[in-house]
């Protein structure tokens, strides 16, 4: 076998979607078609590894990733609960965690499978370390999730396309929202980061916006939506985040199980009860979801995928040790997976964007309209009630 032929390597995608999956799968198989390496696609994330079901693996060649860039979803599929150390296996009518880490790594061996490329979250990586450590073969991390939240890497993919159809519910909401004077709070994803909130809020011209990194008041919003109401705008829109919190209490937990993260859920329509209890203002709330995950990825998605998936086929090419492909300063560096792992990235408060929404009059539910952090310059108006650089009451 020649040093061009002798390498099979396998990509999996695993954790929630995210816009671009697709087109980082083709950029991995086509870059390493012409370097004449075979690529094997692992359904559901390791499930094809564990399963019996040969279906479970597929050949990724240039016939099979065709067509799929602008495609969202996964043509592999993805898995939330598959985790080979905490597996659900079914015993008659109850499922039971199984550690069946063993057989992933005697699966991959079987198949002479020389590396992977994991595209996944935090999660992934964090479970492609311990796989590692048991023996898998090398493995070069894509980072995936439109949470934006993974320590390491400037962005994932996936962002920019749940924020765009964030923004987009928010242009369709304004509407609405205006002919019947009502107030109406966007419950958007995110997990216990802010950006998706932060960055759909801003652009798509929301009144307030409830992160995780800032517990709200929600005398704050309050006041807020009173205001605009006094300065004759009579509707508000609200943008929160899944893992938004009222100072001194609890993320909202939908739901529980042993095999999955918590899910979040349910913080919208707390707070627009609030806000009517606080205002007498006719509220809606709604949650935006799965739409966010859904649907075709826009351009930048689809370029940054594109240029990850075929970074990671380079790297492999290049490198020997395992680690991440990560976007810093606009180029693709290779991080270890020690720091994509050590964390979640989240909203720092001297952030620029938060700033931003600060500057523009936005209400993050902490402080008085016209806040400025000290850093934004000398000049600045005393905090307190409205000021004459007042922002958004428009
Ligand atoms: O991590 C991505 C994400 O979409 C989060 O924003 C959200 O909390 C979670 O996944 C939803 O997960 P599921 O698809 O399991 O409902």
């Amino acid at each position: 076998m020649t040093e061009a032929t002798q390498r099979r390597i396998a990509i999996t995608t695993g954790g929630g979607d995210a816009p671009g999956l697709n087109a980082v799968i083709r950029a991995v198989a086509v870059s390493s078609h012409w370097r004449g390496w075979e690529v094997l696609g692992i359904r559901h994330g390791y499930r094809g590894l564990i399963e019996p079901d040969p279906s479970g693996i597929v050949t990724l060649d240039r016939n099979a990733v065709r067509g799929i860039t602008h495609l969202g979803g996964s043509i592999l599929g993805t898995a939330s609960r598959g985790d080979p150390f905490n597996y659900p296996v079914k015993i008659g009518d109850q499922v039971v965690a199984r550690d069946v880490s063993d057989q992933v790594i005697e699966r991959a061996q079987t198949l002479g499978i020389s590396a992977f490329v994991v595209v996944g979250g935090d999660g992934s990586l964090r479970l492609a370390s311990r796989l590692l450590a048991k023996g898998l073969p090398r493995v070069v991390a894509v980072p995936k999730t439109i949470d934006n939240d993974l320590e390491g890497t400037d962005q994932t993919f996936g962002f920019d396309t749940a924020v765009s159809t964030a923004t987009e519910a928010l242009d369709k909401l304004h509407t609405t929202a205006q002919a019947h004077e009502r107030v109406m709070v966007v419950e958007v994803m995110g997990r216990y980061a802010g950006w998706i909130a932060l960055h759909a809020g801003i652009a798509g011209g929301a009144d307030v916006i409830l992160i995780p990194e800032i517990p709200f008041a929600i005398e704050r919003v309050n006041e807020k939506i009173k205001r605009r109401e006094s300065r004759g705008r009579p509707f508000s829109i609200v943008v929160v985040a899944e893992g938004a919190r009222p100072r001194g209490g609890e993320m909202v937990v939908k739901q529980t199980d042993n095999f999955h993260e918590p899910r979040l859920g349910g913080i919208a329509e707390l707070v627009a009860q609030w806000i009517t209890e606080g205002t007498g203002k006719e509220t809606r709330s709604l949650v935006l979801g799965h739409l966010q995950r859904g649907g075709s990825p826009v351009t930048t998605d689809r370029l940054l995928a594109l240029r990850m998936g075929c970074a990671a086929t380079n790297f492999l090419a290049d490198r020997s040790e395992s680690g991440v492909v990560a976007l810093r300063c606009g180029e693709l560096e290779f991080v270890p997976l020690s720091v994509a792992t050590r964390g979640i990235r989240t909203v720092t408060l001297n952030s620029n964007v938060l700033q931003t929404g600060r500057d523009l009059g936005l209400c993050f539910g902490d402080e008085p309209e016209g806040f400025f952090l000290p850093s934004a310059g000398p000049s600045l108006p005393p905090t307190g009630s409205e000021n004459s650089l007042g922002g958004s009451g428009d």
